[in-house]
């Protein structure tokens, strides 16, 4: 499984990248708000920032037009800023136009807001090459948003679809944990979900028990 850091924030990202385990980056306009980015020129630039931290993964930017010419001008200029630009589509009906457009040219895509198998299978057809259901927002109003990534996962090897699912919206570790059981292709997290996997008080405890007993035989054997 993939792992992806879901965030703007470049110090995040280095964080992530170093600890060798990171596939790629998610961003969508509330990220890039809550780091302050904003007007083009800054978006753009910091698109290319990430790029140049993640040298070799995906960093799906989103565009913020919702008709089909705005979509397909803002999805070109993204992809244009580097190789590894995914444009991240809305999944609505100009969306969907702009996912075949995209495809046809060679251009990458990540169909974001995802709540249906219904939506993952259109942006599917239409030849997306990631899906983003939102676990956590599904489970925010009381529906399993695990059942939605084993729906997709169900109907993607009945038909053979290639489009990964890019489980989004992840709350905490045992998130990620499950969409691995499940099959989600990729996870993109907060860094808290990510480097909670981490932790186990055994692990701590084990290694001061180590630790201790290493000194103190090397007390004794002075
Ligand atoms: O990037 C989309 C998604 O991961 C949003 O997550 O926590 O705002 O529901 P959240």
């Amino acid at each position: 499984m993939k792992f992806f850091i879901d965030t703007a924030n470049l110090q995040q990202i280095r964080e992530a990248h170093e600890l060798g385990i990171l596939d790629g980056v998610t961003t969508n306009p509330s990220l890039m708000a809550k780091e302050g980015i904003s007007g083009k020129d800054r978006v753009l630039k910091h698109y290319v920032d990430i790029c140049e931290i993640v040298d070799n993964g995906d960093v799906s930017a989103e565009v913020i037009a919702t008709d089909l010419d705005g979509i397909i001008r803002e999805g070109e200029e993204l992809a244009s800023l580097h190789p590894n630009i995914v444009v991240k589509v809305p999944m609505i009906k100009e969306g969907l136009k702009a996912i075949r457009y995209f495809s046809d040219k060679g251009i990458r895509t990540n169909c974001t807001l995802i709540f249906s198998a219904g939506q993952a299978l259109l942006a599917a057809k239409a030849g997306a090459g990631y899906v983003s259901p939102f676990v956590g927002r599904l489970d925010d109003v009381s529906t399993d948003g695990l059942q939605l990534i084993e729906q997709i996962r169900l109907i993607y090897d009945n038909y053979g679809y290639d489009t990964e699912i890019l489980a989004a919206s992840i709350r905490h570790p045992m998130h990620i944990v499950n969409c691995a059981e499940i099959g989600a292709d990729v996870v993109t997290a907060p860094l808290s979900a990510i480097t909670a996997l981490l932790n186990h008080p055994l692990t701590d405890n084990g290694l001061s028990q180590f630790l201790a007993d290493h000194r103190k035989s090397t007390e004794l054997a002075k």
